[in-house]
């Protein structure tokens, strides 16, 4: 991890974000997109120079850095697994409440290049050396306790290398597989008590889904369907099925998805309804929240 004083003022950023979270209002903020899990911000706002993406605070500095290690260990497999990595640097803020914010840290990257945004700009082709470079970067890094986000919107796409950009919640299991190696309460801690323990078993075993290239693949797939990339489907199945040997059909993407559509705008719901109540019980909500999912665009 680097130290990030001179580049980032970390205390001004968690004060921006706050400030954002308080008035359920980002427009002071220069949002560069978001998932399911953050939102991506240039920074700093006036003259960007970074993208940033927070990470709900962790109870204490040992949780955080715990997430720090995993998410460190992550980068080394893709690495060995041959795989690009966007250039990411984690930074540790400790609140003076004590609680523990990690930031990421990268190059604003040219929009034109994200996966998404290359397929719809290309007539779908079997074969197409992208798909191949994340069909194989899936066969190469997933395993029983290692899932693998491989979307089009977490890639980068050069016209020769795919560069992945997603490492705000790294995939890895414990030996159980029902345990995320780092602490699940910041993400869990923006639900309502009484659902958490629901949602730890449906998250976690979305997570499982990652953990093979068949169920990683399968989710790009769904996610293309999502977000209208129907047309690249059947030839991204038809180049995948060939490269790995596997026999992904576009009935298994399209139940994905319609899983998705339920499960996660109900999850950003329940996240609404915990703001409303912290809110209201002179607490404070820590995640800043999209308007809706990108399941609901
Ligand atoms: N470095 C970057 N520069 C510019 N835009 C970015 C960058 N990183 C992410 N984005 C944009 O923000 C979106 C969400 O980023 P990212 O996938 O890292 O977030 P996430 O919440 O972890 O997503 P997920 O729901 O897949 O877990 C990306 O699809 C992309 O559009
Ligand atoms: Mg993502």
């Amino acid at each position: 991890m680097s130290e990030p004083a001179e580049t980032i003022d970390l205390a001004a950023a968690e004060a921006a974000v706050r400030h954002a979270i308080r008035r359920r209002n980002t427009d002071a903020l220069q949002l560069l997109g978001h998932g399911e899990i953050s939102l991506v911000m240039a920074w700093p706002s006036q003259q960007p120079s970074s993208a940033l993406k927070r990470v709900p605070p962790f109870r204490d500095e040992a949780r955080a850095r715990q997430y720090i290690d995993v998410c460190e260990q992550f980068f080394q497999r893709l690495r060995v697994a041959d795989v690009a990595v966007l250039p990411t640097t984690l930074h540790l803020h400790v609140r003076s409440d004590g609680r523990a914010v990690v930031y990421h840290q990268q190059p604003i990257a040219d929009a034109r290049q994200l996966g998404t945004n290359v397929l719809r700009t290309t007539s779908p082709e079997e074969g197409h050396p992208l798909l191949l470079a994340v069909a194989d970067a899936a066969a190469r890094v997933c395993a029983p306790t290692v899932g693998f986000d491989c979307q089009m919107a977490n890639w980068l796409w050069d016209g020769s290398t795919a560069t992945q950009l997603d490492f705000t919640s790294p995939f890895v299991l414990d030996e159980s597989r029902s345990e995320l190696t780092y602490d699940s309460h910041a993400f869990l801690q923006e639900y309502p008590v009484l659902t958490r323990f629901y949602l730890k078993r449906e998250l976690t075993s979305l997570v499982l889904r990652f953990t093979t290239p068949e169920g990683a693949l399968g989710d790009m797939l769904a996610n293309m369907l999502k977000e209208g990339l129907d047309d690249w489907v059947d030839p991204a199945i038809r180049t995948i099925n060939d490269r790995l040997g596997v026999q992904l059909r576009r009935e298994t993407a399209q139940e994905m998805l319609d899983n998705d559509r339920k499960l996660l705008p109900m999850v950003l719901k329940l996240k609404k309804g915990q703001r409303w109540w912290l809110n209201h019980t002179g607490r404070s909500y820590e995640q800043l929240l999209p308007e809706r999912t990108t399941y609901e665009r």
